[in-house]
């Protein structure tokens, strides 16, 4: 095990704004960073580009793909089986997909050690729904972040406008309610809170604010272990 390294776990629900709250802590500490969701989306695409249907009939077979998921992180880029994918992984569909395929056990096992690996000094910060809960459980600090849907579906909505991407602010809703649901009702490591996890509801928040809140709980953390 790797106890003595230390990690920063974030785990909430589908744009909640983890990746933008967890890439900046990582960065300000200089510590490594883990998108764990992008893991389940680059096996939700492989799975979908093999031509597999996303269900337990399949379950073993995706399990595989993703034990063995031939990919590279490269300059904030995503390579998988030498193509960038970095885009490809970041649609809504790509997010429906990745939230299917996480149903599935035997998924969520092979893609275990991959994020273990992670842990590396000086610090990681990881961020997805069951960082907390399964993958880093001795985690000295875990923050739970919540916004509201409304203010999610907004955001969401904000962020895919600016690349040019047409969406309607009920659809982005409707979708990642859909999606909070199966995350949150699923047998193996649903989205919930860590017992020991701090909560942060960011929805007043500025992305500065949270990021200042969680730098402080790690200050006294190393102050008061
Ligand atoms: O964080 P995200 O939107 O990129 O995650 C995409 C999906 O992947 C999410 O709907 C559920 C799944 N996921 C998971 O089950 N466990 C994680 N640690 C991260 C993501």
């Amino acid at each position: 095990g790797t106890p003595h390294i230390p990690v920063i776990t974030v785990d909430g629900p589908t744009a909640s704004g983890k990746g933008t709250l967890a890439s900046e802590v990582a960065r300000r500490l200089g510590y490594h960073y883990l998108d764990s969701g992008a893991l389940y989306r680059i096996t939700g695409l492989a799975a979908t580009r093999a031509g597999l249907a996303l269900d337990v009939a399949h379950e073993h077979t995706i399990a595989r793909m993703a034990e063995g998921l031939p990919i590279l992180f490269l300059d904030g880029r995503v390579i998988l089986d030498g193509q960038d994918v970095t885009d490809a992984i970041r649609t809504e569909e790509a997010g429906m997909n990745a939230s299917r395929v996480s149903a599935l056990p035997a998924v969520r096992t092979a893609l275990v050690a991959l994020q273990q690996g992670f842990r590396k000094l000086p610090g990681l910060v990881a961020d997805g729904r069951d960082m907390g809960t399964v993958i880093f459980p001795d985690a000295p600090l875990k923050v739970y972040l919540t916004a509201s849907a409304a203010q999610r579906a907004e955001r969401r909505h904000k962020q895919l406008i600016s690349k040019g991407i047409s969406a309607t602010l009920p659809a982005l809703r409707a979708d990642l309610e859909a999606r909070d649901a199966r995350d949150s009702n699923r047998s193996v490591a649903p989205l919930k809170p860590a017992e020991d996890a701090l909560l942060l509801d960011n929805s007043q928040q500025t992305v500065e604010e949270s990021v200042a809140q969680v730098l402080q709980w790690w200050e006294q953390k190393q102050a008061f272990p």
